[in-house]
């Protein structure tokens, strides 16, 4: 199969693949998503086999408009009407217990009673939804295990030949997936199961309490949500991390270089000024910026892992786990292994 770029002036023949069971790849303002008619089981079976993914890691249903939520789930509260109301189309995905397990194949939502939905901020997708007159699901289109793809080109390096086409919409520019809210818990707290861009503080402005869950589990431990058991993100160029309260780049380097190694480093021009020795660089952000640092992390690793550039490690720089610090250390972590320099 030869897979197509599709310009916003061809979408058209987005909808029809889509329409037809195709799997086409969709811009959004988080990552580029995998798409497929969600209603469609054969569709949906054969996201998992272009991906590569683990079958009972569920799927995220994307949505143009709160209208198209309503006949999967068995209620809306006023909480998550209020989160809908704010924050959508935005990077805010929400689950709903669904109205009978029969309402989306077993397939989407992993043989669990709830599913999550969500409304891309993206005009073009929006678009394609709307256009082809579905709901569709939207894993990140990289391989299972690589970072989440934001060009069009990304997805084309992991998929091409695996699916019908990318529709390229540009550069994502929040960077990193949506921050997923477990809603279905109905008189209990909402809690977060995957942090984004989101920020537990701006959530907790609209309905008050939200819990956090961000433990990183071990293989051996069973998972809330299912996606949480996976590695994740990984280039396949080692990640270490930078402490920021130590800032010790330079002596990471030297040991680096000392046993021969090539180092790649992934921080902002002021700091670069101040190092050498490195053999790569790749800007993360203009000043040392968090909401820009989240929005090119996923290119960086994937630039930083060129094999032209043969590197051995790639050193990261961290950021405090505060508001949006949060949901970049949780992919950088996963990404680096959990593994920061120590002298
Ligand atoms: O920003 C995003 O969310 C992107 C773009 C393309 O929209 N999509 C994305 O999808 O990240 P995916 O499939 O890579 O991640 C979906 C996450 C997984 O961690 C999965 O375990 C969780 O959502 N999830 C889906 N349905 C769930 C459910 N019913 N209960 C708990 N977690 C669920
Ligand atoms: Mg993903």
């Amino acid at each position: 199969m030869e897979t197509k770029i599709i310009r916003p002036q061809e979408i058209e023949e987005a909808v029809n693949a889509i329409k037809k069971g195709k799997l086409v790849s969709f811009p959004t303002e988080t990552v580029y998503g995998l798409g497929a008619d969600a209603t469609n089981e054969e569709a949906v079976k054969n996201v998992y086999l272009a991906k590569g993914r683990p079958s009972d890691n569920p799927l995220i249903v994307h949505v143009a408009s709160c209208e198209q939520v309503t006949p999967f789930v068995s209620n809306i509260s006023e909480k998550a009407q209020q989160l809908m109301d704010t924050f959508w189309p935005g990077p805010l995905t929400l689950i709903f217990n669904l109205k009978n397990a029969e309402t989306l194949p077993s397939v989407v939502t992993g043989g669990l009673e709830t599913a999550a939905f969500r409304m891309p901020n993206n005009e073009l997708t929006l678009q394609l939804i709307k256009e082809s007159k579905t709901v569709l699901v939207g894993p990140s289109a990289n391989t299972s295990g690589l970072p989440s793809p934001t060009t069009a080109d990304h997805v084309y390096q992991d998929l091409a030949g695996k699916i019908y086409g990318v529709l390229d919409g540009g550069a994502s520019f929040v960077g990193i997936e949506s921050t997923v809210l477990d809603m279905s818990q109905e008189n209990g707290v909402p809690v977060i199961l995957r942090p984004g861009a989101i920020t537990k503080e701006q959530l907790e402005e609209v309905i008050g309490e939200v819990g956090m869950d961000q433990h990183i589990l071990t293989e051996k431990e069973a998972p809330k949500a299912p996606g949480m058991k996976y590695k994740h993100y990984s280039p396949k160029t080692p990640v270490i991390m930078i402490d920021y309260k130590t800032d010790d780049w330079q002596e990471a380097i030297d040991s680096y270089k000392k046993s021969n190694k090539k180092v790649g480093i992934m921080t902002n021009p002021e700091k670069k000024k101040l190092l050498k020795n490195y053999d790569a660089y790749y800007e993360l952000s203009k000043k040392y910026d968090v909401v820009e640092a989240m929005r090119y992390l996923f290119a960086g690793l994937r630039k930083l892992d060129d094999s032209k550039l043969d590197l051995d490690i790639i050193l990261v720089e961290t950021y405090p786990e505060t508001g949006a610090g949060i949901a970049y250390m949780n992919r950088l972590k996963k990404a680096a292994n959990q593994k920061i320099f120590k002298k």
